[in-house]
């Protein structure tokens, strides 16, 4: 009997919002230099570069929805008489949009920013800039996108592997399986041996191989099936 579910989510998910991946042919890393914009260096670099290419991202989050992958993952967790947890890498506010309450975003969040110097974390809606300033202290130029660039911890990882060596269901949906450590969450699963992982996702990932059981297609419509398919036990 499945009781506890851990469901790692990639850009994938979204990519039926309309909301691009990163790897995929005309992809986000296709149009912009990881290191200019998604590294400590280059914040210090060009902090200007750095805000405009997550306010454009910020910007588009109003014009994207959430897609009937998000939306079966809420009914998941509403209706599972078990625990249920996404562990997103995607920034985007989808998964909550679509009503899941359940999630860590163990890359941070478009819709939040962060006091570099204090920690602090804001909700925040609108262009930043290196004018703008902090709602607590009123410091300018202290703010930057509460973003896990390449190089810094990912978010809450105790939680994920607290989750992780609990659950006895995983699933990975959208991702590539390139960028650790969620990349290597599979291959913790196969170690402690106690649940069954499932890979869902348009092709096969990185990790494939791993993973106890594969479905492939457009997320929109292979998890709601899924969904579909835990739900009726
Ligand atoms: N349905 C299901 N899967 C899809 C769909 C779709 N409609 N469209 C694309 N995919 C799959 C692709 O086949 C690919 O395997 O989603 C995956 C997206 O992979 P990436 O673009 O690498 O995105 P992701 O795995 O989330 O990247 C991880 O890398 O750049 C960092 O921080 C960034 O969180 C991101 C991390």
């Amino acid at each position: 009997m499945t009781e506890r579910i851990v469901i790692l989510t990639g850009a994938g998910i979204s990519a039926d919002s309309g909301v691009d991946t990163f790897r995929d042919p005309n992809g986000i890393w296709a149009k912009h230099n990881v290191e200019d914009v998604a590294t400590p260096q280059g914040f210090a670099r060009n902090p200007a570069r750095v805000h405009e290419f997550y306010n454009g991202r910020r910007r588009g989050l109003g014009s994207v929805q959430p897609n009937a992958a998000h939306r079966a993952l809420a009914r998941l967790e509403a209706e599972f008489p078990g625990e249920v947890l996404v562990v997103t890498q995607n920034v985007d506010d989808l998964h909550a949009r679509a009503g899941s309450r359940n999630v860590i975003h163990m890359h941070g969040e478009l819709a939040k920013v962060r006091n570099a110097r204090t920690g602090q974390v804001f909700p925040w809606q609108d262009d930043l800039s290196v004018d703008s300033r902090c709602p607590v202290s009123g410091e300018a130029g202290v703010l930057r996108p509460h973003v896990v660039w390449f190089g810094e911890m990912p978010l809450l990882m105790n939680e994920i592997a607290a989750a992780l060596d609990a659950c006895d269901l995983f699933a990975s949906i959208g991702t590539s399986g390139n960028v650790y450590p969620a990349a290597g969450f599979v291959a913790e699963m196969r170690t402690l041996g106690l649940a069954h992982t499932v890979e869902i996702n348009l092709e096969p990932s990185q990790g494939a191989s791993l993973f106890a059981e594969q479905i492939y297609g457009r997320a929109a419509e292979t998890v709601p099936a899924w969904v579909d398919r835990i739900l009726r036990g």
